[in-house]
């Protein structure tokens, strides 16, 4: 019998997921691998059990599109992260359940790709003692262990184009313009995305701000004979100790932020008087088609995946250090988030070319 692996994509989507799934079947086929696609993240593993037997065929002509053809959810029955950063354990039968899934189609490892909360589900699967491997995923680039998950590209790369269309209107009415990107608690998109799409101000959560600042470094700039200003804000920039702000209501799973924006953005109105206006980039970020780097990453990830289950070297990730593409133990990658630091390389270059982060 040929050996038979399960694959599939949770957490929020994002470009290059097409990506690891060609690269899984393509590396899988070639050692006569059978690959099982479940639908709808880890739900499909649940009664009514969903999957689609993955080809070369049926992943033809996919590296390039958005999304993914399995479907996904950040929601459902497998959440492993609650409220802010909360760790929730799976119920016991949910895990007895997916295990008896996989067991009764013969499955010998699943491949998981998903983000920081479901690879936390992925290390609870292992440590009952399903075969897991984790592929590194998320437009937030918050995960441990690796210097970059793929999506995170795509995603600056759409904060870029952004910032380069704000650009020119805020400039014709003189205007200061506060984008809010994605990015839950961590400032990589904001930071990345600010520095290469030449914003004035940037601000992320590692770094709390204070309004008085940024009002400060806008009158300095106009002073100088700047018109226009460009704030980046991260959805989870937090103002000196304040909270995050969001304009969601409370559910059950991991909160959701966003609001911050258009908070900033009247602020700087009522207290510069300057005409300024807020815009929410929200989920453009995730769609669409993934960078050539999206496309790299998630090619080469899905293949590793399969080398690391050839060796048997469950419970670990797939992790990109160096340009080089290895692996690090799930639980390792996954105890806690890769945070901006103040100190940072980028941080310090952003301060020397004169972007403020409002602290
Ligand atoms: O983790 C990816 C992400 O896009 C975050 O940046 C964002 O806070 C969240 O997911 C949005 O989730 P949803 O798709 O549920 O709105």
């Amino acid at each position: 019998m040929p050996k038979r692996i399960g694959v599939l994509t949770s957490g929020g989507d994002c470009p290059g997921l097409n990506a690891v799934l060609r690269g899984v079947v393509h590396a899988a086929t070639a050692r006569d691998w059978e690959v099982v696609g479940f639908l709808d993240g880890y739900e499909g593993l649940l009664s009514p059990v969903q999957y689609r037997v993955l080809d070369k065929r049926s992943t033809a002509g996919i590296m390039h599109l958005g999304g993914t053809i399995l479907g996904t959810t950040n929601k459902g029955r497998f959440v492993a992260k609650v409220g802010h950063g909360g760790k929730a354990v799976l119920p016991p039968e949910i895990i007895a359940e997916a295990k008896e899934t996989l067991d009764g189609l013969g499955i010998d490892a699943l491949v998981t790709i998903g983000g920081d909360g479901s690879l936390s589900t992925s290390v609870q699967l292992q440590e009952a003692g399903i075969n897991t491997i984790g592929v590194p995923k998320t437009i937030d680039n918050d995960i441990d262990a690796t210097s970059m998950t793929f999506g995170f590209d795509s995603a600056v790369t759409c904060v870029v184009d952004a910032l380069d269309r704000l650009h020119t209107t805020a400039k014709s009415h003189k205007r200061v313009m506060v984008l809010e990107v994605m990015g839950r608690y961590a400032g990589w998109i904001a930071l990345h995305g600010g520095l290469a799409g030449g914003a004035d101000i940037i601000l992320v959560p590692e770094i709390p701000f204070h309004m008085e600042k940024v009002f400060e470094v806008i009158k300095e700039r106009e002073a100088k004979g700047a018109q226009n200003t460009m704030v980046v804000c991260a959805e989870g920039a937090r103002i000196g100790e304040d909270d995050y702000i969001t304009k969601h209501k409370k559910a059950a799973g991991e909160a959701r932020l966003g609001g911050i924006g258009e908070v900033v953005a009247d602020a700087i109105a009522e207290n510069t008087g300057k005409d300024t206006r807020a815009v929410v980039l929200g989920h453009l970020q995730r769609g669409g088609n993934p960078t050539a780097l999206d496309r790299i990453l998630g090619t080469r990830f899905g293949v590793h995946a399969v080398d690391l289950i050839a060796e048997q070297k469950y419970g670990h990730m797939v992790s990109y250090q160096n340009y080089l593409v290895g692996d690090v133990a799930m639980e390792d990658a996954v105890s806690q988030l890769k945070l901006v630091t103040k100190d940072h390389q980028i941080v310090q270059a952003c301060r020397e070319v004169d972007i403020s982060f409002g602290d």
